[in-house]
């Protein structure tokens, strides 16, 4: 079992410091679930499949990530909230390099 520090700011702009696993094949999105930190149902809609733009959030660090996929920059593109450092958490897959990160859930689409 192997964790990461992960920094996640909630829609409500509160500051939470969490451990990830890197060996669970776990993404952001799912950890965001997994601690609770956004309501049931405004989080992780589609499952994962870049496909609602619920698990936006925006990258305050300057981690490297792995480049989006055309299913991730299509659904930014129609995304509201967006910003430059936007991703879906969802795509983003929780590994050792990404110790220290820092994140901000965008707000929820209505
Ligand atoms: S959970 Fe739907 S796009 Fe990430």
């Amino acid at each position: 079992m192997s964790d990461i520090k992960i920094k996640i700011t909630d829609r409500d702009g509160v500051l939470h410091e969490v451990d990830a696993p890197t060996d669970m094949n776990m993404n952001l999105m799912e950890v965001v679930r997994t601690y609770e930190l956004a309501p049931e149902g405004t989080i992780g809609i589609c499952g994962g499949m870049a496909m609602c733009a619920s698990c936006q959030c925006y990258v305050k660090s300057d981690h490297e990530l792995p480049e989006k996929s055309d299913d991730e920059e299509a659904m930014l593109a129609e995304a509201f909230f967006v910003e430059d450092n936007s991703r879906l958490g969802c795509q983003i897959h929780i590994s050792p390099e990404l110790e220290g990160l820092e994140v901000e859930l965008a707000p929820e689409e209505q």
